[in-house]
């Protein structure tokens, strides 16, 4: 029996509970950024989870995107996302999670735990064990061609305008069955991990968005890259996941892409405002 996975979809339920218990209530939210938002959830989750872990593992450093550090050059160290999803939390969109996995100090991943409390949906995964979702094993879809496929994609609340991802969003879009923008990456990548996408990816993401996510989809089977095909890993901030059985073919499509195809065949809109009925 794992050493780590019943005591930490005990923490991640306890931490998804919290959270909807504020979502019934209505919440303060502060800005972190223009539109990088958080809320009294966030840090409620957070320091509930913080305290449950160091209690159980204080041998072990932590990574929370709330601000907690401890302990940093432990040989292992958990990753916390408290609240994967807190622009939709903060509107009531309810598409959000707790997000929680140990790495060892070299970015090996070793366990990691998703719970969304919407849908209670436990997906957890320990490295060579395979993933799991609500106890049962999970792998990644089997389409293969990208043509045939539906994937997650997700854009950053801060910088914008310097993020490139409309011009892949359209082109992907153009050459798939669609591309999804639900607002949280972690799900985003247990959804890759169950076969309810066929791939998923993002630039800029962090290592709490990232980490649990990862090990699902690759647990489940599937394949997690940088864009050009090479190894992700915990700090590689841009993330490519899929089934692997097209993934040679979305690096293809990237690679277009970052050369410029597809920017001459944005359509106009003024052309179209121009012939509309
Ligand atoms: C965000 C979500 C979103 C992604 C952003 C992340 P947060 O995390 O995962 O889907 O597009 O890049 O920052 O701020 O809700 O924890
Ligand atoms: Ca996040
Ligand atoms: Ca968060």
């Amino acid at each position: 029996m794992s050493q780590y996975l019943p005591d930490l979809e005990v923490i991640a339920r306890e931490a998804g509970t919290l959270l909807l218990d504020y979502l019934a209530r209505s919440v303060t939210i502060e800005y972190k950024g223009e539109v990088d938002l958080v809320t009294e959830a966030d840090r409620a989750s957070e320091k509930l989870i913080v305290e449950r872990l160091r209690a159980r593992w204080p041998q072990h450093g932590i990574v929370a995107e709330e601000g907690t550090r401890s302990e940093t050059d432990a040989e292992y160290r958990w990753y916390v996302d408290p609240l994967d999803g807190t622009t939709n939390f903060a509107h009531g969109y309810p598409v959000f999670c707790v997000s929680i996995a140990l790495a060892r100090s070299d970015g090996q991943l070793q366990v990691g735990v998703l719970y969304d409390p919407t849908r209670d949906e436990l997906f957890a995964a320990e490295r060579g064990q395979g993933a799991k979702l609500n106890g049962r094993p999970i792998h990644v879809s089997k389409t293969k061609r990208l043509a045939e496929s539906i994937l997650g994609t997700g854009f950053p609340s801060h910088k914008r305008h310097q993020n490139p991802n409309i011009f892949f969003y359209h082109q992907i879009t153009l050459r798939s069955h669609g591309v999804r923008r639900a607002g949280s990456a972690a799900l985003d990548l247990a959804n890759v991990a169950c076969g309810r996408y066929d791939g998923f990816w993002e630039f800029n993401l962090n290592p709490w968005d990232t980490a649990a996510g990862v090990l699902l989809v690759q647990e489940a089977g599937g394949n997690v890259t940088r864009f050009d095909g090479s190894p992700f890993r915990l700090d590689s901030r841009e993330v490519l996941a899929s089934n692997g059985l097209f993934h040679h073919e979305l690096i293809r499509e990237f690679e277009a892409i970052f050369a410029g195809r597809g920017l001459e065949e944005l359509p106009s809109v003024v052309e179209y405002a121009r012939t509309r009925k």
